[in-house]
């Protein structure tokens, strides 16, 4: 089994990404690291804890950052709901959490004690995977990769050429893409492209108690947009981990902007090579939509 950690902020997506990942036979998730996002760090910690109760996964929480390393913060609770898991009466919460060791110490005692290569998982902002880059930099030789969703191929979602959990942190973004780890990453797009229909929502929803809460969650995702499918972002970086034939991937150079008035947390993924500075990334261009549906409907069924 690979084992992974996983930097997150539930948030609607990151759930889905969660389920399937804590499920799957092939990940050993070693740690979870809730960080501010989509809602903030007390909501993401909470939702990490109600998800791994409901799961029954006793998988260790150590919370990451309440805000990004120099900006402001600003979620996306517009999206993802006030408490960024609305809709769900989760049972009471059997799951600790880990106040006591930083996100960073956590991660590393992970892979110090991990004798295989750790895949580390970024489906937030970058800012907890930066700072523990910045504290253990030699901690990246037992890194086999970081897999991400996160920064857009044109357009943003979050600013007008900035995707969020780039945009929302671009030094943390800009340590990540600058430290010479291997790094995949799904962009917003890719994820545009595996939008979740309603008739894939309908089959989820028949799956049992899991297919009642994720179509309870879903119902609350955008205020409730069935109709124009849901858009699974943070599931594409686990079945780039898991099942990567699904992509079409792309070795190349991503330069993050930090310095730009209204572009800052820009994804420059430089596949014309106009740049000319060495490849960093390989990024996943397109994404088999049909095969990436039945996947993930498999996948939600296995976390039954
Ligand atoms: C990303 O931003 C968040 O709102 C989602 O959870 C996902 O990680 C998409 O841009
Ligand atoms: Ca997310």
């Amino acid at each position: 089994k690979k084992p992974v950690i996983i930097s997150t902020d539930p948030g609607i997506d990151d759930a889905v990404a969660i389920a399937i990942a804590t499920s799957n036979e092939t990940l050993d998730v070693k740690l979870i690291v809730p960080i501010s996002g989509n809602v903030s760090l007390a909501k993401t910690t909470l939702n990490t804890q109600k998800l791994l109760t409901f799961f029954n996964k006793p998988i260790r929480v150590v919370p990451g950052s309440n805000k990004p390393l120099l900006r402001p913060v600003k979620d996306a609770s517009g999206v993802h709901g006030k408490t960024g898991m609305d809709g769900y009466p989760f049972p009471e919460i059997k799951i600790p959490v880990d106040n006591k060791t930083l996100a960073a110490t956590a991660m590393h005692q992970v892979i110090s004690e991990s004798t295989e290569p750790v895949t580390l998982v970024g489906i937030g902002p970058l800012t907890d995977i930066a700072l523990f880059i910045h504290q253990y930099p030699d901690d990246l030789k037992k890194v086999g990769e970081i897999v991400l969703m996160g920064g857009s191929l044109g357009r943003g979602n979050f600013g007008v050429l900035s995707e969020f959990n780039f945009g929302t942190d671009p030094e943390a973004a800009k340590i990540v893409f600058t430290s010479g780890a291997q790094i995949r990453v799904a962009p917003m797009e890719v994820g545009r492209q595996a939008k979740i229909m309603p008739e894939t929502s309908n089959k989820i929803k028949t799956l049992g108690s899991v297919g009642d809460m994720f179509y309870k969650l879903f119902s609350k995702y955008r205020g409730g947009s069935f109709n124009k499918g849901l858009n699974m972002y943070d599931a594409l970086a686990i079945a780039l981990v898991i099942k990567p034939e699904l992509f079409e991937q792309v070795e190349t150079h991503v330069e993050i902007e930090t310095t730009g008035r209204y572009t800052a947390g820009a994804s420059l993924m430089d596949l014309k090579g106009y740049l000319g500075m060495p490849n960093n990334a390989r990024v996943a261009t397109n994404v088999d939509t049909k095969q990436f549906e039945d996947w993930f409907v498999k996948e939600i069924a296995k976390t039954m």
